[in-house]
């Protein structure tokens, strides 16, 4: 499929967008918004996105033929961005799965009540070969399977064929594991046999078959502002989301896809340079004037900046007045053209989708800003 100016999704085909969601992250922004920029810029050539998530500006500049890159200092967020910029086909995905299982068992099989529970034994050996083999890979092919693992690694439970390999768990995060085995324990629900290579090549094929072409581009797992000053590109969009004001880490809710990742097999609580954990308001607002005028430093005269952002209604502030403070503080030439309210997008797409169970949706706001003056 050819296609020179991005629409908004629902132009797309279904499948084509399937890739797009190979693994949930709690702090996603719907496609529709980069899309909608995208649109706004035919002239753009190349998409930056420093807090880049699971990538969902990439997959919007694949989608409209531009090259982009992103920045995310969270492991988990940087592992599922990295496949919206990789073509590869369902069957070299099946081939390297299957080469790895087929060298025999490696790695260590975490113990303890938690894995006895959560995978049934021969499922988490499959499990732990493929994590051990993958730790020492990056080839694009590895790259797209590390994704897919860490899209069926736990969710649901289904009636007919599985789609995850865990006990019954929700999608978008892990369980902790005293809760976890508690309510396993307490239903008799033992895990079932589920062969890792039968759910690897399903889900290849459901996201690959009609991915659209890639159109290059690289994500960096760091931090935006000391990445960023080491890049030589020069982009002409930047479209992106911060976290949230007053929004706590989503780190541990990520602990066991850090762990296929490399991480412990326990819950990590650290907060290593995340944003979100400043100390106070002020220097919520100076880290992100940081990060634009770090953003500036890289782009053309003319980019245009768009930033969705919003805070949680306990953080009592006004998330428009911070962001407006954020870019004014950067003093970067980024010239502020319109705020406008986001509205609350549907339950399922919003960013802050963690706080639905407490009922708290957060109004979100869009910012645009285009570069008219030449960063210091
Ligand atoms: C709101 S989320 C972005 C979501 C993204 N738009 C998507 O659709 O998935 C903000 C991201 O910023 C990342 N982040 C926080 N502090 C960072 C930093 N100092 N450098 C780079 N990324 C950071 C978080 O890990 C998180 O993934």
């Amino acid at each position: 499929m050819t296609v020179t100016v991005a629409a908004p999704s629902p132009s797309w085909p279904e499948d084509v967008l399937r890739l797009n969601a190979v693994c949930p992250y709690y702090t996603m922004f719907p496609l529709d918004f980069p899309l909608q920029q995208l649109a706004a810029r035919p002239e753009a050539t190349r998409v930056l996105d420093p807090f880049c998530g699971r990538g969902t500006t990439l997959y919007a500049a694949r989608l409209a033929g531009l090259p982009s890159v992103g920045i995310d200092i969270n492991p988990v967020a940087a592992a599922i961005a990295e496949a919206k910029l990789i073509q590869v086909t369902p069957a070299a995905v099946v081939r390297l799965a299957r080469q790895i299982l087929n060298g025999g068992m490696r790695g260590q099989v975490p113990e303890g009540e938690f894995w006895q529970w959560c995978f049934e034994r021969e499922t988490l050996c499959e499990l732990v070969t493929l994590r051990e083999a993958l730790l020492g890979m990056s080839t694009p092919t590895a790259a797209m399977l590390r994704a897919v693992m860490l899209g069926i690694l736990h969710g649901p439970r289904n009636k007919n064929l599985p789609s995850y390999l865990s006990n019954q768990m929700p999608r978008t995060y892990a369980s902790k594991p005293a809760y976890a085995v508690k309510f396993w324990t307490k239903r008799e629900m033992e895990p079932v046999r589920i062969p890792a290579l039968e759910v690897i090549e399903r889900r290849a094929k459901r996201l690959l078959d009609a991915a659209p072409i890639a159109r290059g581009g690289k994500v960096y797992l760091g931090d935006s502002v000391e990445t960023l000053n080491g890049l030589r590109q020069k982009f002409d969009l930047v479209v992106t989301s911060p976290p949230y004001y007053g929004m706590r880490t989503y780190v541990a809710d990520q602990w066991l896809r850090s762990w296929f990742l490399g991480g412990p097999p326990e819950v990590p609580y650290g907060t290593h340079g995340q944003i979100a954990r400043q100390p106070n308001q002020e220097a919520f607002i100076q880290a992100l004037a940081e990060v634009w005028a770090a953003s500036a430093r890289r782009c053309r005269k003319g980019a245009r900046l768009a930033i969705r952002f919003g805070a949680l209604p306990s953080a009592r502030t006004d998330p428009e007045q911070m962001l407006l403070a954020s870019v004014r503080e950067a003093k970067a030439g980024w010239l502020v053209k319109e705020v406008r309210k986001a509205g609350t997008p549907p339950k399922r797409t919003r960013q802050a989708e963690q706080f639905g169970k407490a009922g708290s949706a957060i109004e979100e706001i869009d910012l645009v800003a285009d570069l008219v003056g030449l960063a210091r």
